[in-house]
């Protein structure tokens, strides 16, 4: 087994490899004055099974372009077996059509993907489990919410309590939460009347106690920015947030901490300053 190892996810390739006791590989990557990308990968693929681990986060266009250069050289060398790590895939949340002759997004990167000669395919916390349904060849979704947990559970919060952003984000929450012991509730909006919504966890009382916001996804932080507003009003002692793909866009980190919000805690399918918590042992026994 060779890990091939993408631009946007160096670190994580690393960690991989050195869980998979297997050779790391970094490719030639350069740029033709015009802009356009060169790909090399210098090794001996011939009969091995090629893992090319790449997250398609910012910039997304081109980090999918050098994924699926990567895939086909891969194929082109003589893989036997071709898999494609991306641990975060982008525009995965553009997977329905609001208006006639929108894109879907999503359905394009699986078809480029798998194209380009993925033989199989690895992510974490897709935006939706469905999307893996795209691909003809074999997909699979794993989840870091259990590593997260792991990890909080390590921060010795007062009187922890998990909350998930919204509805969807709730079995995220509560995988967080199981693994840490503690309880777990979700963001609700109520709407009281035509112009009043009042947003409050669903059941549990947050006064005086430590909150973790968790999401699959931080973006620009609108989320996570209203619910701790909310839980500060309701007297919570600390608020800090989780997630796995710390997208983090523009000045998003800046908003969340100017919102009071102590930490992002957040997984390496992006790596980010806050990405303290690695995915490799996650991908690696997926791969076992
Ligand atoms: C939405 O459905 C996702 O789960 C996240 O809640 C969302 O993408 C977060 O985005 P933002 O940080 O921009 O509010």
């Amino acid at each position: 087994m060779i890990i091939i190892a993408g631009s946007a996810s160096p670190e994580l390739s690393a960690r991989l490899a050195k869980h998979l006791k297997c050779q790391l590989v970094r490719p030639e990557l350069r740029r033709f004055p015009d802009g356009e990308f060169y790909t090399r990968i210098g090794a001996e693929l011939k009969g091995e099974h090629a893992l090319v681990v790449q997250s398609t986060c910012h910039p997304q266009n081109d980090n999918l372009i050098e994924l699926c250069f990567l895939l086909d050289a891969a194929k082109e060398l003589g893989a036997a077996r071709v898999t494609a790590v991306v641990p975060y895939l982008a525009y995965a949340r553009q997977g329905k059509r609001f208006k006639p002759g929108e894109a879907i997004s999503i359905h394009t990167v699986c078809k480029l993907i798998e194209r380009a000669g993925a033989d199989d395919l690895i992510t974490i916390d897709v935006h939706h489990e469905e999307i893996t349904r795209n691909f003809s060849v074999p997909a699979y979704n794993l989840t870091a919410m259990p590593l997260l947990g792991r990890y909080i559970n390590g921060l010795k919060f007062k009187a922890p309590v998990v909350l998930g952003a919204d509805k969807g984000a709730s079995e995220h929450a509560k995988q967080v939460a199981l693994e840490m012991g503690v309880d777990y509730d979700r963001l609700e909006k109520q709407r009281i009347n035509a112009e009043k919504v009042v947003i409050q966890p669903k059941r549990l009382h947050v006064a005086n106690r430590d909150v973790v916001i968790v999401d699959d996804i931080i973006s620009t932080g609108g989320t996570i920015i209203e619910a701790a507003k909310v839980l500060r009003n309701q007297r919570a002692h600390s608020i800090y947030s989780a997630c796995t793909h710390a997208v983090l866009a523009g000045k998003a980190l800046q908003r969340i901490r100017s919102a009071g919000i102590r930490r992002v805690i957040a997984t390496d399918t992006i790596e980010h300053q806050v990405s303290v918590v690695s995915v490799a042992p996650l991908i690696a026994n997926a791969i076992h």
